[in-house]
């Protein structure tokens, strides 16, 4: 059956065109299996012979072959501007990517700010050089926050970013970041309008759990992000309870959108990571753990001890060695897209181990309360990993695996940086994706101020040469420590890591580090805010947007508070950069990309140092002089919010579902 004639029949059977209802969340049950002989849904392959979908390596290569050719004349002229002839290097372009970091709101408005400078539809982005890059990308990973972008982004036919988050007046309602994502109308938990929201979220829960499927938290959750990223909701219908609000809308459906179906867009990837079947009160997610990835047709894991992907429009049906265990039904309408994003920023973990210590000081009341919360709540759904997303294993007992979770039959899939590694650089470093240059784009909250670090680029290495060395390229040489990321400077500015492979093909790609930073011209700044910030003024968005976006193109010059006026170009000379070496002989670096590479490389020999960036402001001076939100003061929100919320589903029809028995 071809992709569009399975669409029109699941279309059908699930009835997805005509659900209108938040029910549109409930996934098919009983819908006759394909032929698994013949049609299989489990696609296997192994660590030293990996293959790509076989629809994946059509979107790639028609995109790479009919449109990014001329993306890359567009972006580059004819290559003289940084003293390439670009003909030379016509059969050789190299393969981008970007990866999007978690963080909440955080990450998902840098990362939007950082595309648009990135894109070549931004004129002012354009115009300075570094609008054209997102043009000629081949992939785009989102995790968590980043997820939340990627899916809008997705769902919503790949408008600009500015379009997508503030709306456009007309089709696109934007992301609605003034209403607090777990209380939109205010604290008022009782408030008929809250109530409305509420029974929303509730319905769809519970019409996915009268299929038989487990629920957790993460359905909630993921219906609450599905108002503000999804299709569907604006100011004026928000609280309208009988409106799907994303509810129906499928991760698998992204390729019947118009943009994907032209390939004028990047494939896109969601990271998340599995907690393992070894779950204690205080445990989380380790660097060994299995890392999952979603595209828009499959799932399933790179790491060595799977190498197995699962058709995603049939995820939700548990399979044996591949093979269902009941032929008339398979479970169809599980991926929903929601549900996808929900399940790489289930950061429910994350709270209830760090929540605890962070009470002490806060005075008893408060101490009190989170304890009783950590002990009633969090800890029990722990224990029964209904913090997490459940997922029914598919991945069962095949044959030949050392797959730690072959007798599960759910697997609990957890926050996509909770193993650490909070920028999806995994499935850009899959070997059988062969990625050339991949552009990180971080917003983590690591240092005491909300900037980040470098240690989930410290972990991913980490994981890249000790659990997929047989699966993934190498990382190249980055600082050995979080404290030399911080006293090199290289989180403070973009930087270029891998500038010098010693042999060719080069043994890795090259990675261009783009850290949430503070204003190169010293002015306060408004992105290093806590991921617990949950709700946006409107003039807070707007300037976080144009920081994040002024940050990516202003690139820096050393020992100034100026911007660098080459930046656009350095950019173009690193993104060509690999296709250097696919020439014979190896063309040389030019000197104008020699001295850009001087520059905005990291030497490990002779390190740069963070007194290059002087005059930098590091804390968080919110717009508006609204009251800056402190990372405790927003930990209470939730866990009150949390609290006052499970209190609340104890009253509802919901009750044994999701709180507990
Ligand atoms: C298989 O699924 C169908 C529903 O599609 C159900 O009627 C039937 O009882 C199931 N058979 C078994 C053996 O469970
Ligand atoms: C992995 O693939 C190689 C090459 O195709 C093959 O020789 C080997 O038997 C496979 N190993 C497993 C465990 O399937
Ligand atoms: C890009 O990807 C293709 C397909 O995986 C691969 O053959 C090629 O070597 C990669 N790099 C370049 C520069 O073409
Ligand atoms: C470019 O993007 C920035 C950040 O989103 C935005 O402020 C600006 O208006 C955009 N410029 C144009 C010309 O679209
Ligand atoms: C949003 O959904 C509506 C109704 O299905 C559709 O008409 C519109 O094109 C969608 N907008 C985008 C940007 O996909
Ligand atoms: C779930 O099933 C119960 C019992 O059949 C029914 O009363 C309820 O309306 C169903 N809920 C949804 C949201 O479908
Ligand atoms: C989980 O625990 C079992 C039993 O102690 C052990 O055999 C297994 O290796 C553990 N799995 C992981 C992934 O730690
Ligand atoms: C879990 O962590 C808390 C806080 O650090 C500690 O008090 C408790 O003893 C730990 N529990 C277990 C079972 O390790
Ligand atoms: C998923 O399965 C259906 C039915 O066999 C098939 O038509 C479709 O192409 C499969 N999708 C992928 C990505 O393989
Ligand atoms: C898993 O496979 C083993 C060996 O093939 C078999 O003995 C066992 O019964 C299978 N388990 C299940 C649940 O099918
Ligand atoms: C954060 O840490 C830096 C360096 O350790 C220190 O100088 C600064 O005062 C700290 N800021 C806050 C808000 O604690
Ligand atoms: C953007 O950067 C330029 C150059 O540093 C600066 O003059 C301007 O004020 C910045 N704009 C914003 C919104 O930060």
């Amino acid at each position: 059956m071809s992709f569009s004639s399975l669409f029109l029949a699941l279309s059908g059977l699930l009835g997805f065109t005509l659900a209108q209802g938040p029910d549109a969340y409930a996934p098919s049950t009983n819908v006759p299996c394909p032929d698994v002989t013949t049609n299989p849904l489990i696609r296997v392959f192994n660590a030293s012979a990996q293959t790509l979908n076989p629809q994946e390596i059509v979107y790639f290569t028609t995109r790479k072959s009919s449109v990014i050719p001329g993306q890359w004349s567009n972006w580059l002229g004819d290559g003289a501007g940084i003293g390439y002839n670009l003909q030379t290097f016509a059969n050789a372009f190299p393969n981008v990517s970007i990866a999007i970091s978690g963080g909440g709101y955080r990450a998902a408005q840098y990362g939007a700010g950082v595309l648009s400078a990135l894109d070549a539809r931004n004129s002012t982005a354009q115009a300075v050089g570094t609008g054209g890059l997102l043009q000629v990308t081949s992939y785009l990973s989102g995790l968590s926050g980043g997820s939340w972008l990627t899916g809008s982004l997705y769902l919503n036919d790949f408008p600009s970013s500015r379009d997508l988050v503030l709306g456009n007046g007309n089709d696109l309602g934007g992301w609605l970041l003034d209403l607090f994502l777990i209380a939109p109308n205010g604290f008022n938990i009782f408030d008929s309008k809250n109530r409305n929201f509420f029974g929303n979220l509730a319905t769809s829960a519970e019409s996915k759990a009268n299929r038989s499927l487990d629920v957790s938290i993460t359905d909630i959750w993921s219906r609450a992000i599905s108002y503000h990223f999804l299709n569907g909701t604006t100011r004026d219908n928000f609280y309208d309870e009988g409106l799907a609000h994303g509810a129906g809308q499928l991760w698998s459906h992204i390729p019947f959108s118009s943009s994907f179906l032209q390939q004028s867009i990047p494939f896109p990837i969601i990271q998340t990571v599995s907690r393992g079947p070894n779950t204690t009160v205080n445990s989380s997610a380790t660097l060994q753990d299995i890392q999952y990835e979603v595209t828009p047709l499959e799932w399933g894991s790179w790491d060595p001890t799977l190498s197995a992907m699962m058709n995603l429009s049939f995820a939700g049906t548990q399979l044996v060695n591949g093979q269902p265990a009941n032929s008339t039904a398979c479970v169809t309408g599980f991926d929903q897209a929601g549900f996808v994003m929900g399940t790489s920023s289930s950061l429910f973990d994350s709270i209830g181990s760090n929540v605890a210590a962070s009470a002490s000081g806060l005075g008893t009341n408060v101490a009190n309360l989170i304890q009783s919360f950590v002990q009633d709540f969090l800890t029990p759904i722990h224990m029964d990993s209904e913090d997490l997303s459940r997922w029914p294993n598919p991945f069962q007992n095949l044959s030949g695996r050392a797959f730690s979770e072959t007798n599960s039959a759910y697997l609990s899939l957890d926050d996509g940086g909770s193993a650490g590694e909070n920028v999806p650089l995994g499935p850009l470093f899959v070997r059988a994706r062969s990625m050339d240059f991949v552009v990180a784009v971080d917003g983590s909250m690591d240092t005491n101020e909300s900037w980040p670090d470098g240690v989930s680029l410290i972990n991913s290495a980490q994981r890249q040469s000790t659990v997929t060395s047989q699966t993934h390229q190498p990382f190249p040489p980055i600082p050995a420590s979080t404290d030399d990321f911080i006293s090199t400077g290289v989180n403070r500015r973009p930087t270029l890591f891998g500038c010098d492979p010693t042999q060719n093909p080069p043994e890795w790609p090259l990675v261009l580090y783009l850290p949430n930073s503070p204003p190169t011209d010293g002015s306060d700044p408004v992105t290093n805010t806590n991921t617990f910030t949950l709700s946006y003024s409107l003039e807070h968005t707007v300037e976080f947007l144009n920081q994040a976006f002024n940050s990516t193109v202003n690139g820096f010059v050393p020992n100034t508070n100026n911007p660098d006026p080459n930046w656009g170009k350095c950019l173009q000379c690193a993104a060509i950069d690999r296709a250097r070496f696919k020439t014979n002989p190896v063309t040389a670096r030019s000197s104008f990309c020699q001295t850009c590479f001087t520059q905005y490389c990291y030497n490990p020999s002779n390190p740069p140092s963070q007194s290059e960036l002087p005059n930098r402001s590091f804390n968080l001076v919110v717009p508006g002089g609204a009251m800056a939100t402190t990372a405790s003061t927003t930990l209470i929100v939730v866990v009150a919010s949390a609290v006052a919320l499970c209190n609340l589903w104890r009253v509802l029809p919901l009750v044994c579902l999701l709180c507990w028995r």
